[in-house]
């Protein structure tokens, strides 16, 4: 059963090129983290999630680890990283560290090993087939590149070779299956790994592709579950109070897989993308925006709720389903939303059950720039710029000449700022300062209160209840009523309510009524 300290937890996640540099190199450091915890704090998020930060040749943005037992020299050294888990605990924060299992950096040790033609302990560490010109199956592959006659399989892009945690039902003599000694070998070092970083003090792991490892595995992906399930036995008898979510986006079996909560992401046609990015993705035919939070969209609640609900009904007790305003890898919210928008839209996430992520920048709403690619990034590039604390130099990420940054950031005259929301009380920032208070405040806000939806109508106010608490949500631009009785005090608004034997809502309104 997942970590307690879950409850009542809010994640914040750093992309850590990207958050406050120290040093005036151009790009965040550990040392800047530690700077902003008190701004963490203040924000209301008691936990971090930070992106990949170990040694990379940085193909992928450090999804591509070369040593996973080394932070990576232009953010720090293992001990600002320690001295980091120290800080944030000092201050109610935990952190967790982001865990790539599926795949290492084409420069891994293991991996320089596994390509030499003479046979060693790592031989079978990543996916091989017998032959120099023989195809990996269905999987991508690379052949001429090492010394060993053979091609490997891939994981992501080319600079990540799959490690081996076999394949459920091997077909072929290079396919081993789960139980052989070597691929179980791949498995020890993942926990050693995980238990290196959790005894020097972190809490626990954002998990990459985790539904990724075992290959040609079934449909229910018994394979890859059987071994999330023996990492947990690990943690429950030596770290149990360590805490996973995994990148997987299908909580029945992720969950029952021994994580403690699973990301609810952005996959085109998905509940969640009718939320915010109903628009066209990844080649999709362009169609009109009707996301439910866009107050001219048109949206409908139902979208999100036939496959959520499902999954909540499906999951209560077992783990947790993390809703996000985003993460690296998609469009900011702001790319379609404006803040009176995302106002609503977050006070929805932040007040649903499960455990709430929110992506460094997005309380502020910074933009979506158009950038051109950097560490593989690609479209995924422009939700991964500077963070904006000050109207000062380079808005106060860095001391650095500009041309040494990371990325540009946003040259906008109304560049949003910290600096400048805080002292609006109208803000984003005080809004999501705002909300977030309140969940820590009621029980009925947090992760474990029961979600009961009372009218979802399309056109109607949304209603539900969450514990005790009423919601009635209208994110559009004209009133909307639902014919359901609403009474009691209102303890949060956003807009105006008009309670009674049924509930009148204003445009663009969210409540919370005791
Ligand atoms: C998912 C990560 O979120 C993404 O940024 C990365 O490129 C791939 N996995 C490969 O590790």
């Amino acid at each position: 059963m997942a970590a307690t300290w879950l409850k009542d937890a809010v994640f914040y996640e750093i992309y850590p090129q990207s958050f406050y540099d120290t040093n005036g190199d151009g790009i965040g450091d550990f040392n800047g983290i530690i700077d902003k915890l008190d701004y963490i704090k203040d924000l209301g998020c008691n936990a971090l999630w930070i992106n990949p930060c170990f040694d990379s040749p940085f193909k992928d943005a450090g999804y591509d680890v070369r040593d996973y037992k080394k932070v990576a020299p232009r953010y720090g050294c293992n001990n600002d990283l320690y001295r980091l888990f120290g800080e944030a605990h000092k201050k109610g924060i935990k952190v967790l560290l982001d865990l790539v299992p599926g795949h290492t950096s084409e420069e891994h040790e293991w991996f320089k090993m596994s390509q030499k033609a003479e046979k060693n302990e790592y031989t079978n560490r990543f996916i091989w087939t017998d032959f120099c010109f023989q195809k990996a199956a269905d999987l991508n592959y690379v052949g001429g590149e090492s010394e060993r006659s053979a091609t490997y399989a891939l994981n992501f892009f080319k600079c990540q070779p799959a490690l081996n945690y076999g394949f459920l039902k091997p077909e072929e003599p290079w396919q081993l299956p789960m139980d052989h000694p070597d691929v179980i070998a791949t498995r020890e070092a993942l926990k050693d790994v995980m238990r290196f970083w959790l005894s020097h003090g972190c809490d626990g792991f954002r998990v990459d592709m985790a539904s990724s490892l075992v290959k040609h595995d079934d449909e229910k992906k018994s394979g890859t579950s059987a071994i999330w399930l023996d990492v947990r036995k690990m943690l429950d008898a030596e770290f149990p109070e360590a805490a996973m979510v995994s990148e997987w986006s299908n909580p029945p079996l992720a969950l029952r897989a021994g994580y403690d909560m699973d990301f609810y992401l952005n996959i085109p046609g998905g509940g969640y993308s009718t939320l915010m990015r109903d628009y066209a993705i990844f080649g999709m035919e362009e169609h009109e925006d009707n996301s439910y939070f866009k107050k001219d969209g048109d949206g409908d609640i139902n979208r999100f709720l036939d496959e959520y609900l499902k999954w909540y009904e499906d999951t209560k007790g077992v783990g947790y389903i993390s809703m996000l305003t985003c993460n690296h890898d998609t469009n900011r919210p702001r790319y379609t939303l404006e803040p009176d928008e995302l106002k609503l839209a977050y006070a929805f996430l932040f007040t649903m059950p499960g455990v709430p992520y929110l992506y460094y920048g997005d309380e502020i709403g910074m933009r979506y720039l158009e950038l051109p690619t950097k560490e593989g990034g690609y479209f995924r590039t422009g939700s991964r710029t500077p963070m904006q604390w000050t109207k000062g130099k380079n808005l106060g990420f860095s001391e650095g000449c500009e041309d040494s940054l990371y990325l540009p950031v946003d040259s906008a005259a109304d560049a949003p700022t910290v600096e400048a929301q805080e002292n609006d009380p109208d803000s984003l920032l005080n809004m999501v300062r705002g909300i977030l208070a309140l969940r820590h405040k009621e029980e009925d806000l947090q992760a474990d209160a029961e979600f009961k939806v009372l009218c979802s109508e399309k056109g109607k106010a949304f209603v539900y209840k969450r514990g005790s608490l009423t919601i009635a949500v209208n994110p559009s631009n004209k009133e909307q009523t639902a014919p359901v009785a609403v009474e009691g005090e209102v303890i949060y608004s956003i807009g105006k309510a008009t309670l009674g034997s049924q509930i009148t809502l204003a445009p663009q309104t969210f409540v919370v009524v005791r």
